[in-house]
């Protein structure tokens, strides 16, 4: 080749490269998403260090946070904010103006703060209000031993952000250490490296070494003890709670060992769980090293521990690999469940797992039901632009996720799903995944090498439940349906045949009354098994249902409900009983009781209750 020709060749090569650079975007780091207002393709958050001051009795947080950034050539970096009192800012350590851009009800406020090219730090200095969403300040009535008040947060969906400035996205993994200052008589714990006892003066230091999504950052503060049930697992609970705690979950250990043999190692060290009193919204929280759960999974008999199964399997999916947005909330959620299942399938052994599993399929019947105005939210992947993240919180993600990876296993067979969902876990540890970067990884991990055909698109993408669906079967079902068909006809009830029964057996049964059935027959069942004042939550609250459903008042069964309405502020129990008020055309009876109740309730179930009964504060 001729020199000029070569000279010739290199200009256009070079030429091409730069033409090509240009027409490919840069693939960005963070993709598109509707709920934070932060732009951390510009300027990230990568570390939090947090100081605040607990106060109680003006229920205010106060302190500051301060980031470690990372940003390429951006003038500023645009932090979520909601209810929150702003005071000043700094890059560097040196005064910066903020500014806070106009309020939007779902997202709260943009706190933008100007940063140079090499700025490495910003501080803000911030206290909470009343209207925080993240926190619940209780007062000594409404804990487990009367004697002292109480903070926990709430921060999934889009709640940190009202305790903490942040740049409030799941795709978002920082790094956090904190310094928490609390009355002395209080311990203060975190989804950190938590203390086991008090500290003299109330300052309690936090490290998180392991990058969380800020949905993720959680704290709870109260008079509380920790007892161990392994070296690695353990509770916190108040003194009256703390061995009821301790002997309810005495299965820790094996859970974690069961979950690590199916999925691989537990990345976080330690895994604890806070007992919080009963206002807490959820069944259990997943916060990382520290789950946050309901005092009602307490049974006495280990009967509801399924839920600790549960926030267990979020330690791979969800801390470890995280939805990118919350409209793939399913890959949180679904996977956990089916992850639970499988935990408690190796616990106790596949009639109890196909019973929870039947339980949930039943939820999801009921939730599709209740969508058929609205069949796009019975799909995997939502879009939740405009809407609360809240409303992607229902048994979709939860149950057609499971039984969509429970078809699946049906279809690939156990070893290779299990092979391929601990790669999954492994290669993507500590790092988010969308919807549509989880289905290239299924079809050139598991379906295209073993020359599969599924049909994941219908799956994901279309409203309603696949024909392909595993069916789920249960004897012990089937078992209590007859007994309660004999129960029906005979009127009259042989206890014998109930006594070795688990409480998903009795879930089943008192779910299954025929629409037609009479309060007498109520009143009979109520006086052989006293539904009325069962200690199972699960139980009580099914039952509960059911006499509402029913317009049954024996056994002193109203006030039954109301007193459980206002000690709970579980939201899945709370609304299932409005939810039957509502649909009994007793939503004034509903509102009496709310009036009560409400003000024990956490924002999350409040609001939530607020607008299934068309509750304005009158
Ligand atoms: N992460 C959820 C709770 C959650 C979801 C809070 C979305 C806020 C927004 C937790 O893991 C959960 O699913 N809890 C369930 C437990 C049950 C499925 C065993 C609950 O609270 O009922
Ligand atoms: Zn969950």
């Amino acid at each position: 080749m001729k020199k000029q020709t070569l000279l010739y060749a290199l200009i256009i090569l070079a030429f091409n490269c730069a033409e090509e650079k240009k027409e490919t975007p840069t693939t960005l780091k963070y993709v598109k998403e509707s709920h934070s207002n932060a732009k951390p393709n510009e300027a990230v958050i990568k570390h939090l260090d947090l100081d605040i001051v607990v106060d109680f009795e003006t229920q205010v947080i106060d302190g500051k946070a301060t980031y470690t950034i990372e940003s390429t050539n951006a003038s500023e970096i645009v932090l979520d904010t909601k209810y929150l009192d702003i005071i000043s800012t700094e890059a560097d350590g040196k005064p910066a103006e903020f500014k806070l851009e106009p309020f939007n009800k779902q997202l709260g406020q943009a706190l933008r703060i100007p940063i140079s090219e090499d700025t490495k730090q910003i501080t803000i200095h911030y206290k909470t209000t009343d209207k925080t969403e993240a926190l619940q300040w209780l007062s000594p009535q409404q804990t487990a031993d009367k004697t002292n008040p109480f903070l926990f947060t709430q921060g999934q969906a889009i709640l940190t952000r009202t305790w903490i400035p942040i740049q409030d996205s799941p795709q978002i993994r920082i790094t956090y250490n904190a310094k928490v200052v609390v009355p002395k008589d209080l311990m203060a714990v975190m989804s950190a490296e938590n203390p086991k006892e008090k500290s003299a003066d109330g300052v309690y230091h936090f490290k998180m070494k392991q990058p969380i999504s800020p949905y993720l950052i959680a704290l709870a503060v109260g008079d509380i003890e920790y007892k161990p049930v392994s070296k690695r697992t353990g509770v916190y609970a108040e003194k009256s709670m703390i061995d009821k705690a301790q002997a309810e979950f005495i299965d820790m250990e094996k859970m974690v060992a069961a979950a690590e043999n199916l999925y691989g190692a537990y990345d976080w060290d330690q895994f604890d769980v806070i007992v919080l009193p009963p206002s807490f919204p959820f069944g259990g929280m997943e916060n990382p090293r520290l789950t946050f759960a309901t005092p009602t999974v307490i049974a006495g008999d280990k009967s509801l521990t399924s839920l600790i199964a549960h926030e267990l399997a979020h330690s791979w999916s969800g801390n470890l690999v995280t939805n990118a947005t919350w409209d793939d909330f399913w890959l949180n959620e679904g996977f956990t469940v089916y992850f639970e299942i499988r935990i408690m399938e190796a616990l106790y052994g596949k009639d109890r797992a196909n019973m929870i599993a039947l339980i949930g399929r039943q939820d999801l019947e009921e939730e599709v039901e209740g969508f058929k105005d609205e069949p796009d939210m019975t799909k995997l992947k939502l879009n939740l632009s405009d809407k609360n993240p809240d409303d992607g919180m229902n048994s979709i993600a939860y149950d057609k996720g499971y039984l969509f990876l429970r078809t699946l296993e049906e279809t690939v067979g156990r070893e290779k799903m299990d092979a391929f969902l601990k790669s999954y876990f492994k290669t993507n540890a500590f790092s988010t995944v969308t919807t549509e970067g989880f289905i290239d990884y299924l079809n050139s991990n598991l379906l295209e090498p073993n020359n599969i055909t599924f049909n994941v698109n219908e799956w994901i993408y279309q409203p309603g439940i696949p024909d392909n669906q595993s069916i789920i079967v249960s004897n012990k079902f089937e078992n209590a349906e007859n007994t309660l068909q004999s129960f029906l006809d005979a009127k009259s009830v042989d206890v014998s045949k109930t006594k070795d029964w688990t409480t998903q057996e009795w879930v089943h049964f008192i779910r299954n009354f025929p629409e037609t059935i009479t309060t007498d027959d109520l009143a009979r069942l109520d006086t052989a098994f006293n539904f009325t004042n069962a200690s199972n939550s699960h139980i009580a609250m099914v039952w509960y249902e059911q006499a509402i459903n029913h317009n049954y008042h024996g056994n002193g069964v109203d006030q039954k409900i109301e007193d459980f309405l206002i000690r709970v502020g579980r939201r899945w129990y709370v609304s299932t009983l409005f939810k039957a008020f509502k649909k009994a055309d007793k939503v004034d009876e509903a509102l009496v009781i709310y009036k009560k109740s409400r003000p024990n309730y956490h924002s999350v179930t409040a609001n939530t209750i607020d607008a299934l009964l068309g509750y304005d504060g009158n």
